[in-house]
């Protein structure tokens, strides 16, 4: 048995961070099947050199893989003509409709909220992001729509993989979030979905907390007490701001690792963005993309592995005695990772 992963660092400081999560799954050893790595090619600096930002070659060695790590894309400020996304491409290639998102505090950094520990499970294919917008004029100047779609087949699955998430934590919380009293239709499907779930599980989720709030709150008590909330589920749009709003509890967005998921593919990314400001000069945090790793990996249910790393990693901040720029040391990003694989 052996686990294949492809790798695919696209742009930016990708290029210097994705080595560094190779690394530290190779350094596990037995815990895991024998790794297999992919090296693939994708992103913006690609489509200057080639036209492609993601080739079909891409695409279907992915497809053999058993799971991947995406570094990060830049995208030009400007539109430029023939140039989308590759990630956006990749999550819809590969049915990858959770976006699954950890925002923990690591204890005694001054910075941390109190007890920060929650999961947004955002959906990642529908709602407003189907990017059907009209321009029409009307009686009094232009007048713009937007189509919103929810399903129940995608708000159902969003809502299992929630519950799924949900057992495998001490608290076992879901917490919907939706905006019903104003979109009954849309967000009242979303809603009522996911709280017949339960009733059609046979007993699996009977330990789980369902709990709802309406998004506006949703984000108040986020900032005001965070420790509230364990998984958080919600439709695209609120799940993207509240995901990004949550990472901000914690400090550094070199630290804020993902998972994109889907029922037969799992694909670790970081947050952050390629950082064109520090790119090529051995100071990027690694720590994003190592606890992206290891969320692949807890994905696989290889907990036991994934808690190493993450031991590994919370170890290193805590110290703070090996830490890049953006945490507030003077590291590189190999001292850094020296550190977590000398814990391993
Ligand atoms: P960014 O996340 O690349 O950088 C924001 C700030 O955080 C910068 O000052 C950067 O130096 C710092 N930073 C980010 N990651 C870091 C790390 N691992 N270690 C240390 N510092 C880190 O976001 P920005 O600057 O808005 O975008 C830059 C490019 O990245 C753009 O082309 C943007 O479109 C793209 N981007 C791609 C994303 C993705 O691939 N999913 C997400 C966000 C932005
Ligand atoms: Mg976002």
């Amino acid at each position: 048995q052996s686990l294949k992963v492809g790798l695919i660092p696209a742009d930016g400081i990708g290029r210097e961070v994705i080595p560094a999560a190779r690394r530290t799954l190779e350094a596990l050893g037995s815990d895991i099947p024998k790794l297999q790595f992919v090296d693939l090619d994708a992103g913006f600096e690609l489509f200057t050199k080639t036209g492609t930002a993601l080739p079909e070659e891409t695409v279907q060695a992915l497809k053999e893989c058993d799971c991947a790590l995406f570094g990060a894309v830049s995208s030009p400020s400007r539109k430029v003509t023939g140039y989308s996304s590759p990630i956006v491409a990749l999550r819809k290639e590969l049915d990858l409709y959770a976006n699954i998102r950890p925002v923990a505090a690591v204890a005694e950094n001054p910075e941390d909220k109190p007890n920060v520990d929650l999961v947004v499970v955002r959906e990642n294919t529908e709602c407003l992001y189907v990017k059907q917008e009209v321009l029409t004029p009307g009686e009094h100047g232009l007048e713009a729509r937007a189509t919103r779609l929810i399903t129940e087949r995608a708000s159902r699955r969003i809502g299992k993989m929630a519950f799924e998430i949900a057992l495998g934590r001490p608290r076992k919380q879901v917490t919907i979030i939706h905006k019903s009293n104003v979109l009954s239709v849309t967000d009242g499907l979303f809603r009522q979905t996911i709280r017949d779930i339960p009733q059609a599980s046979e007993g699996r989720y009977d330990g789980v907390k369902l709990e709802e709030q309406i998004v506006d709150s949703a984000v108040y008590r986020l900032f005001r007490e965070p420790q509230i909330y364990d998984v958080m589920v919600a439709p695209n749009l609120y799940g993207d701001i509240i995901s990004d709003a949550a990472a901000a509890l914690v400090g550094s967005l070199g630290l804020v690792p993902s998972v994109n998921a889907g029922d037969n593919f799992v694909m670790g990314e970081p947050v952050h963005g390629s950082a064109p400001d520090i790119e090529g000069r051995g100071i990027a945090n690694p720590l994003a993309a190592i606890r992206s790793a290891a969320l692949m990996l807890r994905h696989l249910n290889y907990a036991a592995a994934a808690d190493r790393i993450d031991k590994a990693v919370n170890e290193v901040i805590r110290e703070g005695q090996v830490l890049t720029p953006d945490l507030g040391g003077s590291s590189k990003t190999e001292e850094v990772l020296d550190a977590v694989l000398k814990r391993l």
